[in-house]
């Protein structure tokens, strides 16, 4: 198989193409037939070795493809010959086949091509993960994205303009700020033509950016920071210009404001389940048209190191994808729902339907994020009715306008507790079983309470499935998100036994 190598540390033009061993998977590996692989700024560092992962040479470069899998190893259960996947690779993508540990490897999203499927990952993941998780952004607020027009730079133009905020995008030429234009964003600075800090005054009436994503470093760095309102929040994001920026600590205290890291794939490996949701979110923006990566240009194999040469040169403007082979136009895979869905590492199908007699085998299985549900005064007096909890706090709607903080009465936690089992029957059906009972809780905690009118979703994973006599027993780890919180309203295991 034909594979671009690194074979000696250097820049773009010391990578040769030759043709190298066929690839055979280990017990907990799968081998992709790679159909496209995207170009992302580590390949750049990893081939000069100046990256955080240093893998024997010789290797292929390129951390993020999409293809089609030709074989696995004998453990991996959950994936198949022909599935349609995406997978983080960290380097190995610039080549016909990859190996790869088999829970690095997700399911192509229904609908999303090969071409998108190798670069979307990383950079929406990693500007959604930075805005949502870490700076938090509202409405309203003002977000300067520094290296706009690169690849996470245009992700974060785009989902800051999706999530409200008024987004001011600088780039080094006036066509990359053209594209950050149509992508949302409403003022442009020229960084190299423009003084950044004079613009930002003038942009926000000299109250600054409540956020600045900054995936370049160098000099800018220090004039955004000197640029930031009041309780603002800094991104470090990427170090592109070569320059990890040195901040002098009074600069925060005057301004009252945070410099956050972002480490996206930490983040991912960490935190499963909010990364989870947020590639269920991100699929439904994609969904709805309301984000698309732009491509700059598709290049074929060969010109792989052609590819990381104009990404050097600060050419492209989004993403550079290579491509490889000659495929005309999609694949057509048989597409088997029932193998879909156990795949385990991110499925969002709703509901995830399970054999009775395969339980077992779902150990693991993450669920998809159910719809919101409105949580009203009425639900809240039901069911103070029911179980003779009629405290005011739950009920007095004229005394909580006084004296609840937020003027509106909360529901009780053990309303919301009871609400798992309606998001259950959405998100979960054992095809065969005759009766299941929701029959216990464990580790529940209530972190936020939810005041009347709110919405609150659910989603979870199913954590353990013991055998019992004659049936099942399910514990389902829950976590029930209160729409605006950053805290869930529920954390806690259901315990449903199905027979
Ligand atoms: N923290 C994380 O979790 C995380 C995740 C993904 C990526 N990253 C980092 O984010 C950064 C951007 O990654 P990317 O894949 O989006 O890169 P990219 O597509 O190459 O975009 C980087 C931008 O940086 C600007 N730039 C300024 N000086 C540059 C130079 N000397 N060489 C190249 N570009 C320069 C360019 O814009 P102008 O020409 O307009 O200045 C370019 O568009 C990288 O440092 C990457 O490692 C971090």
């Amino acid at each position: 198989m034909k594979a671009v190598l690194c074979k000696s540390f250097g820049l773009p033009d010391s990578l040769v193409t030759e043709d190298v061993p066929a690839l055979i998977p280990q017990a907990d590996e799968v081998l992709i037939n790679v159909y496209a692989c995207g170009v992302n700024f580590p390949d750049l560092l990893i081939i000069q070795n100046k990256y955080q992962f240093k893998p024997a040479l010789p290797f292929s470069p390129g951390g993020e493809v999409s293809g089609i899998i030709a074989a696995i190893g004998e453990k991996v259960k959950h994936l198949k010959a022909d599935d349609r996947v995406v997978a983080l690779s960290g380097w190995g993508g610039f080549a016909e086949q990859l190996v790869i540990k088999a829970n690095r490897v997700f399911p192509l999203p229904r609908g999303m091509d090969f071409i998108n499927g190798a670069c979307t990952l990383y950079t929406y993941g990693t500007s959604y993960h930075a805005l949502k998780d870490r700076a938090q952004i509202k409405a309203g607020e003002t977000l300067l994205v520094l290296g706009a027009a690169g690849g996470v730079g245009l992700a974060a133009v785009e989902l800051g303009h999706v999530m409200g905020a008024t987004v001011i995008a600088a780039a080094s030429t006036d066509e990359k700020l053209s594209i950050c234009k149509e992508k949302g964003a409403s003022h442009l600075i020229n960084y190299s033509k423009e003084d950044l800090r004079t613009r930002i005054k003038e942009i926000t009436n000299e109250k600054g950016v409540d956020v600045v994503y900054d995936a370049v470093g160098g000099k800018l760095a220090e004039q955004a920071l000197r640029s930031m309102a009041w309780k603002g929040r800094y991104l470090v994001v990427g170090f592109t210009t070569g320059e990890i920026p040195q901040f002098p600590a009074n600069l925060p205290l005057l301004k009252g404001c945070s410099i956050m890291g972002v480490f996206w794939g930490s983040f991912a490996e960490r935190e499963p389940q909010q990364s989870l949701q947020n590639f269920s979110e991100l699929q439904g923006l994609m969904k709805s048209g309301k984000i698309k990566q732009h491509i700059y240009k598709v290049y074929a194999l060969e010109d792989g190191a052609q590819a990381l040469s104009d990404l050097m040169n600060r050419k492209v403007i989004g993403k550079a994808v290579i491509k490889v082979g000659d495929w005309k136009e999609e694949p057509q895979v048989k597409n088997d729902p029932s193998t879909d869905q156990q795949i385990k590492s991110h499925t969002i199908t709703k509901p995830l339907k399970i054999k009775l007699s395969e339980l077992k085998k779902y150990n693991g299985q993450s669920l998809a994020v159910s719809d919101w549900l409105t949580v009203t005064q009425e639900m809240i007096n039901e069911f103070a009715h029911a179980t003779q909890d009629e405290q005011w706090i739950h009920v007095d709607v004229e005394r909580a306008k006084t004296q609840m903080p937020g003027g509106k009465t909360i529901a009780h936690g053990y309303l919301t507790l009871s609400l798992a089992a309606k998001f259950l029957f959405e998100l979960l059906q054992v095809e065969g079983a005759t009766t299941s009972i929701n029959y216990g809780l464990n580790k529940a905690r209530f972190p936020v309470s939810v005041k009347s009118g709110s919405r609150i979703r659910m989603t979870g994973k199913i954590a353990n499935v013991e055998e019992m006599n004659s049936g099942y027993k399910i514990f389902i780890e829950c976590i029930m998100e209160l729409e605006g919180e950053e805290k869930p309203a529920y954390v806690g295991e259901v315990i449903t036994v199905v027979y």
